[in-house]
Order: structure tokens, then C-alpha cells, then sequence
């Protein structure tokens, strides 16, 4: 769904962010600003700081900043028109509806039909758990050690031992074969109607939204398959949901936990690790990844600690660090799975065990080396081989030579040697990202250095410009006549730029409706956010900075004319340069 800027704006300016915020984080407030402890990482001091007069918030810790819709975006994990109907309904706007074509109106219609009778499905079952004939199923959860409140907070439930018993119940709330078909719930042949789960205690599958999307359901006594799950509907893609993600996802821990079973998330919920989620029956799909990267940055695999638990584990890692999420490894050694150890040994020696998690690339290592016999010195060469080869995967130098460093340690390999032995192997494979190649990337001869710090220093100059106009929007009368946008060479301080000037020739630029702007590029949003909120040392009521800005802006006009000059189009246009930069020359403002 697309909104016009003007309703977005509009949704914005109802939506004071204090107000919103509140609802979310305690806030106090400090001068002219509110502060609170940051929703987006665990702290214990409050460094996260929501402007009124800006309408943002920025967090000095993490770097999370934005406006009132994004801030809705990050809490709930929304998509932005999500987030938006969320603040219009909040804020008494109504938004325009949206114009479906009909076949997306039936389709929307029959995933909202489906959505309800997953749930009058998962009523039933959590129903039949608490009867007569539910009581096995009530008495195996039992057994397994699951509180009451935890059978509720799941919706754990029961299907009889009845072929078709929820097949009549969704009959006689009035619901037509063909949409019951649809479900996976029911299968329907010429000689009958048959529930699917039969004889099974029941784990409803929820979404993030905590909608009911499917069902697995284990076997009572020793059938098989031993877990049988729904099919894939249209509300159900085994490869986009994980169990328990509804709630890990507001646990706020800095990692998620992941494991192979509905068991072990249960388990581990229980015992307080609401961070625990697992792929469902399913080995994890590029599609988990990133559904993973939008809660998290970090990973602990629980995977279970047999031959195909590892197996899993060697697949997964790969595919996480292809989205960018770090991953560690828990030993779960001897115990199979998290609900085994943590029913044996407890959640202290479990978050014990969290703690000293491998990371991944020395656990992929160490599974390598089982393939070795190390007491045979030519198999063992060929160990330190694969090793140092492995050991190439890291292009950049640093980070090569400190796990280098870390596989030495761990095998008992003298550093050097292996090191040598990455380097000698590297040289010889040439290939892009091999140390004999990014060793040269890695050198800048002192030219290029310079350079580098030349331009690293224009772009501070833009930054700092860009953020004191924002800061005091009185300096643009300063500036007048000298600097205009096009001056911000840099492209994306270019775009802010013209936004800021905009908004000041309609009165006060907008820094919540400027981020707006740069919603659909996580990098540049960060960014623009952080230009917003400049640390305090570049306020320009340090007095330092105040000297600074008339040479500031110096900087800026002279990259921005240089920049003009060697791209000039005609002789007459070089010569206006000309002109201005020997006007440069002269140039100065102060201010108070
Ligand atoms: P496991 O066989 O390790 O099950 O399968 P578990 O969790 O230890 O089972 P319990 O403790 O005996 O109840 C791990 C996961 O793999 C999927 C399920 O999601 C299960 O939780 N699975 C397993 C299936 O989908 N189908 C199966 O037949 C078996
Ligand atoms: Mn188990």
C-alpha cells in the first residue's frame, strides 16, 4: 500500500513522539529533552534521548535513531504502512483505503478466514487437552514437566482419538468444505472427511503477530511420523515462520537462541530463556536468515548434539553469516537436546553453557579435524592444511591473522608456523581475497593516504556544516548567498541538503520529515539520523566549534568549487570559479 506524502506528514504531525515513545519507554525529562533506558540494546544508564522540538530520537549507545514511524517500525518490527496505520488509529487520522483488485480482495478474504478457523481449531484443541478424553495428552505435558502456565501461554493442546471429531466442529460453526480443504486441517475424500491430527498433543504454530498459522502435532506412544505438521496454506510457509519468534521477539536479549524442536523452545521458555526459537521440521532456509537478521545480529545454535544436530549446525552457520548475523555454538554435551540438559542440570548451568558458546568458524574447525587422524603425522599435516585453507574464507588481514591466532591456541599449533603456512597457501592460490592479494589492498602508499584523510575530512566538513545549519537554523542568514545545497558534494549530505534548505524557505527545516526521506536504505537512514543528533563536542556552543564554523564553511565552498572546476562545462564557467575561489580567499564569518 502506497501513501501520499501528505498523509504520511499528516500521521507524523498528530503523532507527537513523547507521546508515542511514553507509551513504550519511561522517559524523564532533562533540559529540553526526555531520556530513557534505549529499547533497542540492554543498558543500565539511560542514553537514549527523544527531542520534542525535533520530533526524533536518537540513542547514544547504539546508534538506533529516527522519527515516530520508525521508531513504531523498530518496537514492533512493522513494515512502514503498518506502522503508519498503527499511529493514524492512535492519532484519530483516517487514512485512505486501500483499492485492491478483486482478486487480491479474495484472496485477503479467504487469508482471513483461514486465520480464524486456525484459531477456533487451536480453541478446540486446547479445549479437548483440559477433558476426559484429553487427558493423556494433559498427562504427557505433565511428564515432560510443563507448568499449566506454561501449557496456556502456548495454547498446548489435544486432538482425539476420533478420525474426524474437529472436521464436525468447524462443520457446525457453518464453515463449507472447500475452505476447510484449505486449512491442511482436514482431508477430504470421496468416502469421508478426516482430521489430519489424530491422537497427538497439539503446538499451534503462531506468526510474529500471534496468529495461529498451523499446527504440529506430536504422536502419543511410539507412532509415526513421531511430529506431523501442518501443510503449507496460504498463511503457512514453513520456510518464513519459527516457533516462538512471536514472543522472542520482545525478549530484548542481544542474541537469539536457536534449536531443532518444539520441545526445546518450550523448555527453554519455561526456564526463563524467552529468547529461544526453533525452524519448524524444517532444516533453516535462507528465508529464516533473514527472517533472524531483522530481531537479531547474533545467534547461540542449540542445536541438538548428535551427528545430525552438527550437520545442521554446519549448514546453518554459513547461511547466517551470508545476512550478517554472528553465530556461536553451545556444547551440549551429554545431554541430546536443551530440554534434555536443562531438565537434568538446570538453566544456571544452561546460560553457563551460553556463555562459553564457540564461535562458529572454530566450531566448524573442530568438526573438520574428527575426519583427521592426528596421531599419524601425515594426516595431521593434511589437518593443519585444511585448516590454513579454511582459514583463507577471512579476505581481510586482521581479522585473519586473530583467528589465525585463535586456531593455534585452540589445536595447540605454534601461532607462526600456521600463520606462515595461511600465508604461503594464500600466495599460492592468488585469487581475490587471498592474503597475497588483499595484503597489497591492504597497503596505501602514503599518497593515497593522504588522500583518504582528505576526504574523510571533507565529508566532516559537510556533516558538521549540515548538522549546526540544523541545529540553528538563525546561521542560514550567515550563510546566505555563499553556501547553497550544491555546495554538499558528498551525494547523500547532497540530498539531506536540499531538504534542509527546502525546509528552510518554508520556515524551519524538519529533521523527522527529512529522515522520512531515507526510510527504504537502512544505511542512509542511520546516517541522516546520526547528522541529527551531532555528539555534544560538535555543538556549536562549544566554543572551539564556534571558531571553527567560519572555517568550516570555508572548506565546504572550497571542495564544492574545486569540485565545479573539474567538472566545469565551457571556458566561462570556469572562469566564474575562478572568480569565486579568489573571492574565497578573503573570506569570513563570525558568529555569537
Ligand atoms: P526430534 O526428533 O529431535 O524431536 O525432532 P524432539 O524435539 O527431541 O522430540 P521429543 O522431545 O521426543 O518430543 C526435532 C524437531 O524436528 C521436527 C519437529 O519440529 C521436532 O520438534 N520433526 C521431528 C518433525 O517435523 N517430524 C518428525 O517426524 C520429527
Ligand atoms: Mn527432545
Amino acid at each position: 500500500m502506497f501513501y501520499p506524502e501528505e498523509v504520511v506528514e499528516e500521521v507524523r504531525m498528530r503523532s507527537d513522539i513523547v507521546d508515542v515513545i511514553s507509551g513504550y519507554v519511561k522517559l524523564q525529562k532533562k533540559g529540553s529533552n526526555y531520556f530513557g533506558l534505549c529499547p533497542f540494546h540492554n543498558e543500565k544508564s539511560p542514553s537514549f534521548s527523544v527531542s520534542p522540538q525535533k520530533q526524533m530520537y536518537y540513542c547514544f549507545g547504539c546508534g538506533a535513531g529516527g522519527n515516530a514511524i520508525t521508531f513504531v517500525m523498530e518496537y514492533e518490527n512493522y513494515s512502514f504502512p503498518d506502522a503508519l496505520k498503527l499511529l493514524a488509529d492512535r492519532a484519530g487520522v483516517k487514512l485512505p483505503e486501500a483499492e485492491y483488485s478483486r482478486e487480491e480482495q479474495q484472496k485477503s478474504y479467504k487469508r482471513a478466514r483461514l486465520l480464524e478457523i486456525n484459531k477456533l481449531a487451536a480453541n478446540y484443541f486446547y479445549y479437548q487437552l483440559n477433558q476426559p478424553q484429553g487427558r493423556v495428552g494433559y498427562e504427557y505435558f505433565k511428564e515432560r514437566g510443563l507448568t499449566d502456565e506454561t501449557i496456556r501461554h502456548f495454547g498446548l493442546g489435544f486432538s482425539n482419538k476420533v478420525r474426524n471429531d474437529l472436521y464436525q466442529f468447524l462443520k457446525a460453526k457453518g464453515y463449507e468444505d472447500d475452505i476447510l480443504k484449505e486449512t491442511g486441517l482436514v482431508s477430504i475424500e470421496e468416502r469421508g472427511a478426516y482430521d489430519k491430527f489424530w491422537n497427538r498433543v497439539m503446538f499451534p504454530i503462531m506468526d510474529v503477530n500471534n496468529r495461529v498459522v498451523g499446527f504440529g502435532g506430536r504422536v502419543m506412544g511410539g507412532g509415526e511420523p513421531k511430529y506431523l505438521n501442518s501443510p503449507e496454506t496460504l498463511i503457512f510457509d514453513k520456510s518464513q515462520n519459527l516457533y516462538g519468534l512471536n514472543y522472542a521477539r520482545t525478549s530484548r536479549e542481544k542474541y537469539l537462541l536457536l534449536c531443532e524442536g518444539y520441545m526445546d523452545v518450550i523448555a527453554m521458555h519455561q526456564a526463563g530463556l524467552s529468547h529461544a526459537v526453533a525452524s519448524l521440521g524444517t532444516s533453516l532456509t535462507e528465508r529464516h536468515a533473514n527472517l533472524l537478521k531483522r530481531y537479531t545480529q547474533q545467534i547461540v545454535l542449540t542445536y541438538d548434539s548428535d551427528g545430525a544436530g552438527v550437520k545442521a549446525a554446519l549448514r546453518a552457520i554459513p547461511m547466517l553469516k551470508a545476512v550478517g548475523i554472528s553465530t556461536k555454538v553451545l556444547n551440549m554435551k551429554p545431554y541430546k537436546d536443551p530440554d534434555e540438559f536443562i531438565k537434568n542440570k538446570g538453566v544456571d548451568a544452561f546460560r553457563e553453557r551460553i556463555d562459553q558458546a564457540q564461535n562458529s568458524f572454530l566450531f566448524e574447525i573442530e568438526v573438520m579435524k574428527k575426519d583427521y587422524q592426528l596421531d599419524d603425522p601425515e594426516q595431521k599435516t593434511r589437518f593443519y592444511h585444511a585448516a590454513a585453507r579454511k582459514l583463507l574464507e577471512f579476505g581481510e588481514a586482521l581479522e585473519r591473522d586473530n583467528f589465525t591466532q585463535a586456531v593455534a591456541q585452540a589445536q595447540g599449533i605454534p601461532f607462526g608456523d600456521l600463520r606462515r603456512l595461511v600465508n604461503q597457501l594464500g600466495a599460492r592460490m592468488g585469487g581475490a581475497g587471498m592474503p597475497a592479494v588483499s595484503a597489497r589492498e591492504d597497503y596505501h602508499s602514503p599518497g593515497e593516504r593522504k588522500k583518504k584523510e582528505k576526504d574523510d575530512g571533507i565529508k566532516k566538513a559537510q556533516r558538521l556544516l549540515l548538522t549546526w545549519l540544523i541545529e540553528r537554523p538563525a546561521l542560514f542568514e550567515k550563510i546566505d548567498g555563499i553556501i547553497g545545497p550544491e555546495d554538499f558534494v558528498e551525494p547523500l549530505y547532497h540530498q539531506v541538503a536540499e531538504l534542509v534548505f527546502a525546509g528552510r524557505r518554508q520556515g524551519m527545516p524538519n529533521p523527522a520529515e527529512i529522515l522520512n526521506h531515507f526510510i527504504n536504505d537502512d544505511e542512509q537512514y542511520k546516517e541522516v539520523a546520526a547528522l541529527f543528533h551531532a555528539q555534544l563536542e560538535e555543538s556549536l556552543d562549544n566554543e572551539g566549534q564556534k571558531k571553527a564554523f567560519s572555517e568550516i564553511v570555508y572548506r565546504v565552498k572550497k571542495n564544492s568549487l574545486d569540485y565545479a572546476s573539474r567538472h566545469a562545462a565551457d571556458i566561462d564557467e570556469l572562469q566564474k570559479i575562478i572568480r569565486e575561489q579568489a573571492a574565497l580567499k578573503t573570506f569570513s564569518i563570525t558568529i555569537d
